[in-house]
């Protein structure tokens, strides 16, 4: 069944209000549409532990800087509704999918100030970014009132910096964060994909094997970050048009950088120009 589609924060709330009223559990999925296995993995992952969920499609004007690809980012509501449509036997999901003026009215004029775990990998090349991330990700968390909130491992750094702001600000909301579903090459599922050419997209399974290169070595017994670093990238830059942006190997909670001798837990990640198109990946060992 096509699920409902709320547009405005007032049907939303209404119908979240409902749901308290019957004692049901909600869980909230942040999206941007353009869905994929993996956003259908987070809804999944809803659907198993609360009673309805909640999927926002909202391409969020205030993650993106001027430079980047607001614009031409896909949006693609009705197969994005298909596609919920067939996991919603129960006609247990709604869609909340407003537009910028119903998010951000006009005289809109308050954000979240991110802290020290927004600063340093993405928080680098995109300064602005978990400012606009944090402020709508804080506004569904309210529009909601939901139970527990999902997101994807895939934005290692975004699911850390939600839930220092969960933590720091006592928002009464669980934070549940779920594996990376990739292609069966290894490329790591994502809406950008779609920028990619057919060689593009061939050549993006490297991120996933450089990755899996650095998993051996460390499970070998390789300390060495900078060696580690190196073997990463030689495989990624191995193929034509993929430059590295960042390899960082951090504290999984922290963040904090560690570049000499490296000890466990750590996670590995990655930010990798593909031509015009950018990808992310990550892998945590312990
Ligand atoms: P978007 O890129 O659409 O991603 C929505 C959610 O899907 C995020 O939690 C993301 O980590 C998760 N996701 C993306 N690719 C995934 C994959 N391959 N496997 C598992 N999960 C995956 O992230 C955003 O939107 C926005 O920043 C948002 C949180 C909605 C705020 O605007």
């Amino acid at each position: 069944m096509t699920p409902k589609v709320f547009s405005s924060r007032r049907e939303l709330k209404q119908w979240t209000a409902q749901c308290r009223t019957n004692a049901l559990k909600i869980g909230l999925v942040p999206t941007m549409g353009a869905l994929h296995e993996g956003h259908l993995s987070l809804v999944d992952a809803a659907l198993k532990k609360c009673d309805c969920a909640i999927v926002s499609i909202f391409v969020n004007p205030t993650q993106f800087a001027p430079n980047e690809d607001f614009d031409k980012y896909p949006r693609t509501l009705e197969s994005d509704l298909a596609r919920l449509a067939h996991l919603n036997s129960n006609a247990n999901i709604v869609v909340f999918a407003p537009s910028p003026a119903e998010m951000y009215p006009e005289g809109f004029d308050t954000y979240v100030v991110t802290g020290g775990v927004a600063l340093p990998l993405e928080g680098v090349a995109r300064p602005t970014h978990f400012r606009g991330v944090a402020t709508v990700v804080l506004k569904l968390f309210l529009l909601s009132s939901a139970d527990c909130a999902f997101f994807g491992q895939k934005d290692f750094q975004q699911a850390r910096v939600i839930e220092q702001m969960v933590r720091d600000l006592d928002v009464p909301i669980e934070i549940v964060v779920c594996p990376i579903v990739r292609e069966s090459s290894g490329l790591a599922l994502s809406s950008r994909n779609q920028y990619l050419s057919p060689d593009a997209k061939k050549n993006a399974a490297t991120l996933f094997q450089s990755l899996q290169g650095a998993e051996r070595e460390i499970r070998a017994g390789e300390r060495s970050c900078s060696a580690i670093k190196q073997n990463i990238q030689s495989i990624i830059e191995s193929v034509p048009q993929q430059t590295v942006e960042y390899i960082k190997l951090v504290h999984p909670e922290t963040l904090e950088e560690q570049s000499e001798t490296l000890t466990l837990p750590v996670a590995v990640l990655l930010a990798v120009r593909a031509g015009a198109t950018r990808l992310i990946d990550n892998a945590i060992f312990s």
